[in-house]
């Protein structure tokens, strides 16, 4: 059984938000079937780090969302035979226990949730060292999370890192939403599409409509909510500067990764990432919406060559990072 975290009093939207992410990343909701873009993207990570990785190392999967990364990597450990300690870390209840639901009876796997309410009620994220306590690790694995934190918080996520790696320790990260001029012309970033959704939408009839019932102020903030869903992503350069500042050596590779216009649909209607079109209404209102935008949005990238009849390319960064 693993320890820490457990989720409580979670609403019908919340599971209903994890379930649909889950479904996101793997067909039918099976463990066993990752969808091509989630297990091709992940893989070449877990190929940079499993070399690292003896058994009985500590593991820490930061960003663990509903679970995408460590059940890849728990995969190919397993038919390995490599026994590891597994630090599960994520600040989103809606997706954190549906990874919980799927690993919580294994051993040797703890849960630690990285927000959490300070002393004027405002919620923080927590460091690494006051989930680690004294302990340091092998490994770092950070899948699909960095470019969601914000640019002004990454020099100290770095130091954080640095210093809970042991001195042999490795961190190693992608992201399909980071600027680069690693990324070929016929690419595109992985939420480029799902930001085209969201102009796509701005000026809607309807959603208009539902943007006037609010007043002026409160629409504005609603209006900077929405956009920080896909924020606009920052360059290479400004991880690769933290990382360094934080004393640890770089390497980047990439890799291009198709995602199918069925895959594009299922992701882009998750609750959590299809309120980039609200304030329409959760439902059929929105999910229509979503649904003609995507749509649109796709025919609009096979004419501009980042998509083909069947999926876009997405551009992928790894980076490897030891201490100096
Ligand atoms: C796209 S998911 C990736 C989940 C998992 N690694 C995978 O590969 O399926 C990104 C995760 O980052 C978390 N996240 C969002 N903002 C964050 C932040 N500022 N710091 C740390 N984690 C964050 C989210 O809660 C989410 O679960």
């Amino acid at each position: 059984m693993a320890s820490g975290w457990t989720p409580s009093n979670l609403s019908e939207l919340e599971l209903a938000d994890g379930e649909a992410y889950h479904r996101a990343l793997y067909h039918d909701g099976s463990a066993e079937h990752p969808t091509s873009w989630h297990g091709n993207s992940v893989a070449h990570l877990i190929d940079l780090a499993v070399p690292h990785i003896h058994d009985g190392a500590l593991v820490v999967d930061y960003g663990t969302g509903t679970g995408g990364s460590a059940i890849e990597l728990l995969k190919v450990l397993d038919a390995r035979g490599i026994s590891i300690n597994l630090i599960l870390i994520d600040p989103l209840v809606s997706w954190f226990y549906k990874a919980r639901e799927i690993l919580g009876e294994r051993h040797n796997i703890h849960f630690e949730l990285s927000i959490t309410e300070d002393e004027n009620g405002n919620m923080r994220f927590r460091t690494m060292q006051e989930m680690l306590g004294e302990q340091k690790v092998d490994v770092i694995i950070s899948a699909s999370t960095l470019h969601l934190v914000p640019e002004k918080a990454l020099p100290d996520l770095g130091t954080q890192f640095a210093s809970s790696l042991k001195p042999d320790g490795i961190f190693v990260w992608n992201s399909g939403d980071i600027q680069s001029s690693l990324c070929p012309a016929d690419a595109a970033l992985l939420h480029d599409p799902y930001r085209m959704v969201r102009a796509h939408l701005r000026d809607d009839t309807l959603r208009m409509t539902r943007m006037e019932e609010m007043g002026d102020d409160e629409a504005s903030s609603f209006e900077r909510r929405v956009d920080r869903i896909f924020p606009i992503p920052y360059s290479i350069e400004i991880i690769l500067d933290a990382f360094d500042s934080a004393g640890m050596n770089s390497q980047l590779s990439s890799h291009v990764v198709e995602f199918t216009s069925e895959d594009a649909e299922r992701f882009i209607l998750v609750p959590r990432l299809a309120a980039i079109a609200a304030p329409l209404h959760e439902g059929d209102e929105r999910d229509s919406a979503v649904k003609d935008a995507i749509r649109a949005v796709l025919v609009k990238m096979r004419a501009e060559g980042t998509a083909n009849e069947v999926a876009y390319r997405s551009h992928w960064v790894y980076g490897f990072h030891k201490l100096a």
